[in-house]
């Protein structure tokens, strides 16, 4: 599947289940003095999960360009950019955990209007509870409901499932969905062989579904938010790379052309070079 048919089946899929399709925003955040770039896909639509009223409406997707220079030192690595693309579906006050991963886990697995990757690659992970909220079993309860083993459902602490944009802002625990990129399938992993497998890079993060229902100040939660949000995040990249059997996006059509005269060019044959080359011109030219 080429990364176009990805970013059309994606915005289809959720325009068909009443979401509003919204154009990517600029790069340059035009009301946000707090950063310097869109680093995110909800990063526009901050005042909106705040509270505000979307004159679109409480479903929106989008896929996003965003540029994200806290990445810059691991770049070169299968699954880090400066610059990509972040697709993404948000619930503003509407629906909530149910639609939310059943959408997710619908769009991953269906063949006609989906991704049709394998159920039996898919791992999740769930917050696993702290003083800020309790552990997500309601989550889980879903993935389970949907056909995911108790024994790929893993509980996880704030470090891997609480997503925040930066130290202020909305906020919550989030839910991720890994997928296994080994040839051989890698099947039943207990916690600590997911968290090897995760390591190796065997098995990569795909998706994530934020709850985005509390508020961050200063690096602290400081309370709930006015209304239950869903924002999530995946990878136009590192779902291509899924979709075309590669172990990185550099072998895909995303990057193909711009290999190849990074090839035609230069002198470089140190791969992980060449892919800071390449990475580093996408994002040069976006923005
Ligand atoms: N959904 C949050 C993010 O990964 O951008």
């Amino acid at each position: 599947m080429t990364s176009d048919e990805i970013r059309r089946r994606f915005l289809s899929f959720f325009k068909a289940r009443g979401h509003a399709v919204l154009p990517s925003a600029s790069l340059v955040p035009e009301n946000d003095p707090t950063v310097l770039f869109t680093t995110a896909g909800m990063q526009p639509l901050i005042p909106y999960l705040m509270g505000e009223q979307h004159p679109q409406g409480d479903k929106l997707v989008s896929i996003q360009k965003c540029v994200r220079t806290g990445d810059l030192e691991d770049i070169g690595d299968n699954r880090h950019f400066s610059f990509f693309e972040m697709m993404g579906n948000w619930s503003l006050g509407s629906y909530f955990k149910d639609e939310a991963i059943t959408w997710s886990y619908q769009f991953l697995t269906s063949k006609s209007e989906g991704l049709g990757l394998d159920p039996n690659r898919l791992y999740v992970t769930c917050f696993e509870g702290d003083t800020n909220a309790t552990k997500d079993e309601k989550s889980a309860e879903i993935w389970f409901s949907l056909g995911i083993p108790k024994s790929r459902i893993y509980f996880l602490g704030a470090e891997d499932n609480w997503w925040s944009p930066g130290d202020s802002g909305p906020s919550g625990p989030d839910t991720e969905m890994f997928y296994d990129m080994t040839k051989k399938g890698l099947g039943d992993l207990k916690k600590h062989e997911f968290l090897n497998a995760m390591q190796r890079e065997d098995v990569i993060e795909i998706w994530n579904d934020v709850f985005m229902e509390f508020q961050k100040k200063d690096g602290k939660v400081i309370g709930k938010l006015k209304q239950q949000n869903v924002d999530t995040g995946a990878g136009v990249e590192r779902i291509t790379a899924v979709m075309q059997r590669k172990q990185t996006a550099y072998e895909t059509d995303l990057f193909e052309s711009i290999m190849k005269k990074i090839d035609d060019f230069s002198m470089i044959d140190n791969m992980k070079q060449k892919r800071i080359v390449a990475d580093h011109i996408r994002t040069s030219v976006f923005l």
